[in-house]
């Protein structure tokens, strides 16, 4: 080479910095600018963090050694961050409210600033999701250059409840199982976790003053649903199916989430879809019996009795048990699809609605509802339920999660809401037309590109009212899910498209530059060993056609 020719490499060399993959974020932030250049993990870097940063710090820590193999230190922020990574609440723009962030990352420097820890938590998954992909495998990924490109970002979400539902009752997942959806939640900022915890087949968390909830109801004699018992990974030698969370597991999973600003809501379902606890206390039924945990169909048959105080004393009782484990502001009762044809014959249920001048068995049921919600206000919660429970008149300071209609009348009335539709938002529906290729499914057709284009805000809702959308969230039932990697196929990566919907403005959604994206976090997924489907556009097939409705 001549020296000519060197001064000029060497110049180019200078002037063009080194280039790092392009950001592939989901979901994608508010504001990001690119600027030049590369920030490199080295063994040495370190993480500043004050104290009252340090959790937030010290999780970043965790997962970045686990791909790297460097040590990362946590230590106070002294006077100088060259090489670091800085988490600081220190002059934050407070206008990013609870959640927001902004993250610098410079060639010298990373510094995430934000008001909140929710903010430096979520200032820290961009940051590693700025990375290579493999940053999120379990051990060490050699000969990596761990690079992330320098950007400006200035984030915060769209919604404030972004959430996944996951029924343990049809199927029943281990707490471990349930940490590791927490954990690819967290990864996509979604922040709400409505765990589904009791059900016909099924009553899943331990209550003390009524052990036989669990003794009886945590169990069935077959898997139901034509699925086959080897399939399934809570089918017990002793020919049982189910399994229960004690009380210190509930803990447990509660404090997981909330070091990753996951609120869990419980849900407890009432009136209806509780044969697993009538199973087990059949007095609170209309006529004793006998219910059970095993029925494949007429799964909306265990009602409690209306007409009886002592069901309302009985879950009263409950929920105060449920209440003490779980600090977030929400209880979830359920209230959908409850058959009425018990109501109607039993005398106890008849002479409630004679002395309360009700007419009709929604009416009842609103009855239900509003004598439990004064319950939960008295004790600083919200209750939550499904769309049926406006049906016969809504509960005075309810919120109402909507999967079949009634979430312009609700907000419009002044009550908050959470879209969950069933044509949009239903996870346990079929992600081809064509089955043949899928594993078994409850029916419907929710391919990837109709989540993403799910707008939360329902069309007919005047401005006024747009605020009472409090987000949205997906529901993965499992009458047909008998495992977790089975469970992840049908969340992932619809999850991913949901985090987008729920997070990013609406202007930024660009289903083209989602599925680039998708390539990368599809990586993530793979280091993280988590099933997810393949879908057909991040693949060069053809889109399936997207269904009117
Ligand atoms: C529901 O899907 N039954 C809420
Ligand atoms: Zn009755």
């Amino acid at each position: 080479m001549t020296y000519l020719k060197f001064l000029l490499v060497a110049a180019l060399a200078l002037a063009v910095p080194a280039r790092a993959a392009e950001p592939a974020l989901i979901p994608a932030p508010k504001e990001m600018t690119q600027l030049p250049g590369v920030f490199t993990l080295r063994p040495e870097t370190a993480i500043l963090a004050a104290s009252d940063s340090r959790a937030t710090a010290k999780l970043l820590a965790e997962r970045l050694r686990a791909g790297t193999g460097f040590r990362f230190p946590v230590r106070s922020p002294g006077s100088s961050s060259t090489g670091d990574i800085l988490l600081t609440t220190n002059a934050s723009d407070a206008s990013l409210g609870p959640e927001g962030y902004e993250l610098l990352v410079t060639p010298d420097a990373v510094v995430i600033r934000a008001p909140s820890q929710a903010g430096l938590f979520y200032g820290a998954q961009t940051f590693l999701q700025l990375l290579p992909p493999e940053i999120f495998a379990p051990k060490p990924v050699a000969a990596t250059d761990w690079e992330a490109p320098c950007v400006q970002i200035k984030d915060e979400p769209r919604f404030r409840w972004r959430g996944l539902m996951l029924d343990v009752s049809r199927h029943f997942f281990t707490k471990e199982e349930v940490e590791r959806i927490i954990d690819v939640m967290a990864l996509h900022k979604l922040n709400t976790l409505h765990w589904h915890l009791a059900d016909d087949q099924g009553w899943r968390i331990q209550i003390k003053r009524y052990p036989r909830l669990t003794e009886v109801g945590a169990w069935r004699k077959r898997i139901n649903f034509g699925l086959d018992p080897k399939a399934s990974t809570a089918y017990g030698r002793d020919g049982r199916y189910g399994g229960f969370y004690t009380q210190k597991d509930i803990r447990q999973v509660v404090r997981y989430a909330a070091a990753r600003h996951i609120t869990i809501v419980p849900e407890i379902e009432m009136p209806g879809h509780s044969s697993a606890a009538l199973a087990a206390y059949p007095q609170f039924s209309c006529f004793g019996g006998p219910y059970s945990t095993d029925m494949d169909t007429g799964h909306r048959n265990g009602v409690y009795c209306a007409g009886n105080d002592g069901s309302f004393d009985f879950l009263e009782n409950i929920l105060t048990e449920v209440f003490a484990l779980f600090p977030g502001p929400y209880i979830h009762v359920g209230g959908d699809e409850v058959s009425f044809k018990s109501w109607n014959d039993c005398p106890k249920c008849q002479a409630r609605m004679k002395a309360e001048g009700l007419t009709s068995g929604r009416q009842l049921e609103s009855y239900f509802i509003q004598r439990i919600e004064k319950f939960v206000n008295a004790r600083g919660k919200t209750l939550v339920g499904w769309s049926e429970i406006r049906q016969g008149g809504l509960a005075q300071n309810a919120d109402v999660m909507d999967w079949i209609g009634g979430a312009v009348e609700a907000a419009s009335a002044g009550h908050d809401v959470i879209m969950t539709p069933e044509s949009d938002c239903y996870l346990d529906h079929y992600q081809s037309r064509d089955h043949s290729t899928e594993p078994r499914a409850i029916g419907g057709f929710l391919p990837l590109r109709q989540i993403y284009e799910f707008d939360p805000i329902p069309a007919k809702l005047a401005p006024e009212f747009q605020s009472h959308i409090l987000g949205a969230q997906g529901n993965l039932w499992t009458e047909y899910i008998p495992n977790l990697r089975h469970a992840e196929y049908m969340i992932f990566p619809r999850e991913s498209a949901l985090a987008e919907v729920t997070w990013s403005p609406k202007e930024a959604r660009n289903w083209d530059d989602f599925l680039r994206r998708l390539q990368t976090d599809n990586i993530r997924l793979d280091s993280l060993d988590v099933n997810y489907r393949h879908n057909p556009e991040q693949i060069g097939e053809p889109a399936p056609a997207k269904p009117s409705h």
